[in-house]
């Protein structure tokens, strides 16, 4: 089907099940153009709190689609493929958790909203980048348990100062971890005005290089701040950025950080989504119930 009339289908198909699509930053820009709500992660959780609609689309990851089902349990979520998986939340399992509460009882268990429901059943409380510190800060213990990203991790502990201890060891988004001071240094030569926004899923010593550390909608909300920007992160990020600000210049640091689990989500998926009501997304009682209140817990500290 030709693109106009696959955007005119979904268009009616949305009306007749009284459905909306909610979209992440990452999304490739057709389907970001067709979307009536982006936003980064914790943007995505806040609005699925109050969606005015009995289906939810889900254009994203299989976690932030698990979050708006357990935030929304009678409502239908879809997920338009289930290739859309998050590479980082598949590397934390509830076994990890586990162990690690035995070696530090005390401590609370923070999970990154990238993080499986039956993870978040175990946690006190979830994060995001746009909040992790701030919660973190809040929180009455000088040790806690953070898990999976290892380099948000080590973001966290700088601005609180406290003992973070990361679940698993090696829990990274291989997104990010491409990004190396070589790439840093490259593009201050190509760009000499330019200055560096960074996300906190980068390796410590591009973090350290950074200008303004932020989560994607942190991006958004401070690219006002100056006129150029290379942009250290998932590469549509620089199409989200350059349609809102058509007079800011944004570079990506690299072309090839591409998210496959995001990219694999298309407009004619999200038509069949719509069509066949697939595929909807299931998380059994007892695991939502404790999850809700880790992701509520969240939602109340930020
Ligand atoms: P944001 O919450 O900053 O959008 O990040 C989500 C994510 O998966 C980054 O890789
Ligand atoms: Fe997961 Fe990385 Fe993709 Fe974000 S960019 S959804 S952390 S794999």
């Amino acid at each position: 089907m030709k693109r106009e009339k696959l955007v005119q289908e979904i268009t009616r198909l949305k009306e007749e099940r009284n459905a909306i699509i909610m979209a992440h930053n990452y999304q490739l820009p057709e389907v970001q153009d067709i979307a009536d709500f982006l936003g980064d992660s914790l943007e995505l959780a806040r609005k699925a709190v109050n969606v005015d609609a009995d289906v939810i689309v889900f254009a994203g990851v299989d976690f932030m689609a698990e979050t708006a089902k357990i935030l929304n349990p009678e409502k239908t979520v879809l997920l338009p493929t289930r290739r859309a998986t998050c590479a980082m939340a598949n590397m934390l399992r509830p076994e990890h958790i586990i162990e690690a509460k035995k070696r530090y009882p005390d401590a609370p268990v923070v999970l990154y909203v990238n993080s499986s429901a039956e993870c978040k059943a175990l946690a006190d409380v979830t994060v995001t980048s746009a909040n992790a510190a701030k919660i973190v800060g809040k929180l009455d213990s000088d040790v806690v348990i953070f898990g999976p990203d290892r380099n948000l991790a080590h973001y966290v502990a700088k601005k609180t100062d406290k003992k973070v201890i990361p679940v698993p060891e090696y829990g990274h988004c291989y997104v990010h971890k491409k990004f190396t001071v070589e790439d840093v240094e490259r593009a201050k030569r190509l760009y000499p005005n330019a200055k560096l926004m960074v996300h906190p899923e980068c390796e410590p010593e591009v973090q350290e290089r950074a200008d303004i550390i932020v989560s994607t909608g942190g991006m958004i909300r401070r690219a006002r701040e100056w006129n150029e920007w290379i942009v250290f992160t998932e590469r549509e990020m620089v199409y989200r950025l350059s349609k809102l600000y058509p007079n800011i210049k944004f570079h990506p640091a690299r072309e090839d950080a591409t998210c496959i689990g995001m990219k694999a989500i298309t407009l004619e998926d999200i038509y069949t989504a719509l069509r066949d009501m697939k595929y909807p997304v299931e998380v059994p009682e007892e695991i939502a119930e404790k999850a809700r209140k880790a992701i509520e817990k969240m939602l109340e500290m930020s």
